[in-house]
């Protein structure tokens, strides 16, 4: 009888406290867990994107700690304690974030796969006081990009929404 081949062993892995949206969660993760695998593969939330998984497109925008982040970098286990908000946190039950409601106004979408990605950014980008013209929104918005071409809808929905005062 020929030798069963080894099975290799599991992963190591860590356990995870953080908060997401407000909800705390524990999970136990592989060590090489992007944020963004925890977020979609643990805890179910899909509205950030995974576009090149690799830093270059901002599909997957989250805020850690109100400040923005690529989760596709993000290794999860250096998160406990942080607290999170994805796309799924923006809106306040039915009421919609003044900018998602802005990206409806402006027709800032197209396909809207770039789009979750997009409005982190732009809630960061009005909290941060980089939305005072649309030079200065453009600047700040360039890790996110859209293959659709809507650059001019989303520059306006941010205007509007800082004009509005807009935050998380
Ligand atoms: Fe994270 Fe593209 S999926 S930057
Ligand atoms: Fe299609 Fe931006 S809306 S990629």
């Amino acid at each position: 009888m020929s030798p069963q081949p080894a099975v290799p062993p599991a992963p190591p892995g860590t356990r995870v406290s953080l908060a997401v949206n407000g909800a705390p969660h524990t999970v136990t993760v592989d060590n090489r867990t992007s944020l963004l695998d925890l977020l979609r593969e643990h805890l179910g939330l899909t509205g950030s994107k995974k576009g090149c998984d690799a830093g270059a497109c901002g599909t997957c925008t989250v805020l850690v700690d109100g400040r923005r982040v690529n989760s596709c970098l993000v290794l999860a286990v250096r998160l406990t304690g942080a607290e999170v908000t994805t796309v799924e946190g923006l809106a306040d039950g039915e009421r919609l974030h003044p900018l998602q409601q802005a990206f409806i106004d402006q027709e800032a979408f197209g396909c809207g796969f770039c789009t979750p990605g997009q409005l982190m950014s732009g809630v960061a980008c009005v909290q941060e006081g980089h939305a005072g013209s649309p030079r200065e929104i453009r600047e700040w918005m360039t890790g996110n990009l859209c293959r659709c071409g809507c650059y001019g809808g989303i520059v306006r929905a941010i205007e509007q929404a800082a004009e509005a005062g807009a935050r998380t």
